[in-house]
């Protein structure tokens, strides 16, 4: 049997499309391969939203011609962002690779493998060409969590943005498809769903006026799916949150209290560059609102440094924010311009070295928060999903809080099943303690 292997990079819609190429690979008669070395397809599902997966993806496609070099019939796929971004290139620019897709064509990719993977036709792909993968086979990687696309492409022109030029314009799925799928992971036995969008809570708006709906609304309908106890959704954009959004995450039962709310700068002079559409007030009044509704909700966020024109002032502006809003956890990014954005030909970029010494310092602060936070929930019973054996330590289970910290403890709970766990001590990433109890079903 012919084997394949998936190396994925970026956001976790590309994690949920690497699920459905898997899926289609295993459909053609191929059987997964533990590592890149023992596949005969090696695919590389890639992202370009900074200079660092491409160089890293350079680093692999060397590794990847090598080995073709002594077995000729290996195939070399290269799917995603970065496939898409440099779609008149690719093959000029990596001589070696067979099949390239972008993350819209995933559903083509039967065509261009052919049975058993192979009979390879050099393939191309479009964002003209595009649809939702959702309905092809799925490889899931845990049976009682899965992903579910909601919409795909982003409407937005944040100014250092490259999604919306690979990934399109942005259209939602219909509700009916949505809570179908739902409803049959429910009875498949999953218990926790993450609804994924570019821009997840914009969904349903571009549906009118056939469909008058808004992300409110698909939360209700998934929170009402049985058997569904836990669902999270990202990414949203605070300008998507809504009154309706708002008091269905904190009316619905099932959803988290738990939200990632990307900030980017906390800087309102940033912001408008940024072409966010929101301000520093507006950010931490939507804070508020979303704590006055959700009293425990843990908060993430996505932060940029360096971005064109940051000055020291601009940057301690997003350190205030920071402490003001006190993150649960933040992605912090070093400004990388791409080309063919508003940002990257902006003037006053940012030297490197001062870009680092700037994420260092932010680095700091936010650990410091999250250390704290996590300090917060000692001594508190915890609801944890567990998921498996600890990554650090095999002799405890690990698992997930409703607020999506993860947990090491001392148990005897089964993968999928809810316990609840008495917190003991906290870093800033990881919670520790010990079962209490299974929450009954
Ligand atoms: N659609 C999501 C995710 C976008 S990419 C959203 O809007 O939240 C994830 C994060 O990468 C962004 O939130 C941003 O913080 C960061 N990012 C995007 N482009 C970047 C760039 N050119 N340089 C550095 N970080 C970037
Ligand atoms: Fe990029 Fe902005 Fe769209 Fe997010 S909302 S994907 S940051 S353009
Ligand atoms: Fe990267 Fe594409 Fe996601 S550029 S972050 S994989 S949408």
């Amino acid at each position: 049997m012919r084997r394949y292997h998936v190396t994925t990079f970026g956001c976790q819609m590309n994690a949920h499309d690497s699920e459905r190429i898997k899926g289609m690979l295993e459909d053609l008669g191929l059987g997964e391969a533990p590592t890149r070395d023992d596949a005969d397809v090696v695919v590389f599902n890639t992202c370009t939203i900074r200079e660092k997966p491409d160089t890293k993806l350079a680093a692999y496609l060397g590794e990847a011609a090598a080995r073709k070099r002594d077995d000729p019939d290996r195939v070399i796929a290269v799917g995603g962002c970065y496939a898409e971004a440099q779609r008149e290139r690719i093959f000029e620019l990596y001589p070696q690779v067979d099949v390239a897709f972008g993350p819209g064509s995933i559903a083509h990719l039967a065509d261009w493998l052919g049975a058993g993977g192979v009979g390879v036709a050099r393939g191309r792909f479009g964002l003209d060409d595009r649809d939702f993968a959702a309905e092809l086979p799925h490889h899931r990687e845990r049976s009682f969590q899965a992903w579910v696309q909601v919409s795909m492409g982003c409407n937005s022109v944040c100014s250092y943005c490259i999604v919306p030029s690979v990934r399109g314009r942005e259209q939602s799925r219909r509700p009916g498809e949505i809570v179908a799928e739902v409803t049959r992971l429910a009875a498949e036995g999953v218990r926790e769903i993450t609804l994924l969008g570019q821009n997840v809570n914009s969904w349903g708006r571009e549906l009118a006026p056939g469909i008058d709906t808004e992300f409110g609304e698909l939360l209700r309908a998934c929170d009402a799916v049985d058997g569904i106890e836990r669902i999270r959704f990202t990414s949203p954009h605070p300008k998507d949150f809504r009154e309706p959004v708002i008091a269905a995450m904190a009316e619905c039962g099932a959803v988290c209290e738990q939200v990632h709310l990307p900030l980017q700068s906390g800087s309102t002079r940033i912001l408008k560059a940024m072409r966010r559409t929101y301000g520093r007030d507006r950010y931490l009044e939507l804070v508020a609102r979303l704590r006055d509704a959700i009293p425990d909700l843990a908060i993430g966020t996505d932060i940029i440094v360096g971005f064109p024109g940051e000055t020291e002032e601009d940057f301690n502006a997003t350190l205030e924010v920071v402490e003001e809003v006190g993150y649960d956890s933040a992605f912090t990014f070093v400004y990388s311009p791409r080309a063919g954005t508003e940002a990257a030909t902006m003037p006053d970029q940012v030297p490197h070295e001062l870009k680092i010494e700037r994420v260092e310092r932010l680095v700091e602060l936010t650990q410091r928060i999250a250390r704290e936070r996590n300090a917060g929930r000692v001594g508190r019973v915890e609801e944890v999903l567990v998921e498996g054996p600890s990554r650090t330590e095999p002799s405890l289970l690990r698992g997930r809080t409703r607020r999506n910290t993860t947990v090491n403890f001392a148990g005897d709970a089964r993968p999928g099943e809810l316990v609840t766990v008495l917190v003991e001590s906290a870093t800033s990433t990881t919670l520790r303690g010990t079962q209490h109890a299974l929450v009954a079903a």
